[in-house]
């Protein structure tokens, strides 16, 4: 128990208690095991919840971001395990440098996670769109995508293996759910998976993505500011989860962490070209709200 108790005290904080306690104790077994991966906006959000996934289930990985402080806070507080490279998705020296980097820092790279990505603010017609913010989203959301998928390729290709992740969105798959520009970009992600898992499934490649619902991470919560300056950021959060299609639970980091853990591993081995629909069942109905029927009106007894 003293021994326990000392451990425990050599851990800083909970999140890192967690990983070893995870790592050491756990019965099941760990399934990334060995593996290397690259995770591009991994400081913050989804990203972070997968590089601790990663990590908690015997990954390195390679956090690229943007956001240099953040990024080697987040890579602090990972462990020895995660490792920060500044990298801006918009420019392709960069993600190659950030693939250069992960292979010479732990020689291959198993797992590419394009996941780097931002909102639009546009305004919500298409005659009002700004085409210099459109260039500017798609730069990152669909170029640098495109970029990632082509550098983890350059050292995939070689070594006959690799898993490739990209994160879409539900606005990829049904209008209406988020201004034009973010809704295309996003909708180009699931293109590129099904058009590089086509050639890249030659070479042991596999290809896929995700599509989350909305969940409050500071992307959204940023954008969610805009729209409602005078709610606070607490009741902006409610006011995402209330959104939730699936009775008694809520889309959040996490779930979207273990879809993308269960892509990057073993268990998805025969899976690429897929879009993993991460939603609660959002996408796949719409309701005809007709009032609720009134019984002898129905049975003809009014
Ligand atoms: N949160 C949601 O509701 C939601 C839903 C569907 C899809 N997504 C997508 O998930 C991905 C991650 O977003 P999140 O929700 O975790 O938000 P987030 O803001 O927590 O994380 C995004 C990260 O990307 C980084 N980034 C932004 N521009 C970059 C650039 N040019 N180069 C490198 N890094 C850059 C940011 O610094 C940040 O750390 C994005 O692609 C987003 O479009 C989010």
């Amino acid at each position: 128990m003293i021994q326990i108790r000392r451990l425990r005290s050599l851990f800083n904080n909970s999140l890192t208690w967690s990983f070893f306690f995870n790592r050491r104790f756990s019965s099941q077994p760990a399934r990334l095991d060995g593996k290397i991966a690259l995770i591009t906006g991994a400081a913050s959000g989804i990203g972070k919840a997968t590089a601790e996934k990663f990590i908690s289930n015997g990954a390195k990985v390679v956090i690229a971001d943007i956001k240099e402080k953040l990024g080697q806070d987040t890579a602090k507080q990972l462990g020895p395990n995660a490792t920060f490279i500044h990298c801006d998705v918009t420019k392709e020296s960069n993600i190659s440098d950030a693939v250069d980097f992960t292979i010479s820092l732990h020689k291959k790279l198993d797992i590419m996670y394009n996941n780097a990505g931002i909102a639009c603010n546009t305004p919500p017609s298409i005659s009002d769109l700004d085409l210099a913010v459109f260039d500017k989203v798609m730069n990152v959301n669909v170029r640098g995508v495109l970029a990632g998928v082509k550098h983890a390729s350059r050292v995939m290709i070689p070594q006959r293996s690799g898993s490739i992740l990209c994160t879409a969105s539900v606005t990829g798959l049904m209008g209406g759910l988020a201004q034009h520009t973010y809704s295309v970009s996003k909708v180009a992600v699931i293109g590129i998976v099904k058009s590089l898992a086509s050639e890249l499934c030659r070479y042991g490649i596999r290809v896929n993505c995700i599509s989350p619902f909305p969940i409050p991470t500071p992307f959204v919560i940023e954008e969610m500011v805009q729209l409602f300056p005078r709610v606070e950021e607490a009741k902006l959060e409610k006011m995402i989860f209330d959104l939730s299609a699936l009775e008694g639970t809520v889309c959040e980091t996490n779930d979207i962490a273990n879809a993308a853990l269960f892509l990057a591993s073993d268990d998805a081995k025969y899976v690429s070209g897929h879009n993993l629909v991460v939603d609660g069942a959002f996408t796949c109905f719409k309701s005809l709200n007709f009032p609720l029927p009134d019984q002898n009106t129905i049975h003809g007894e009014s």
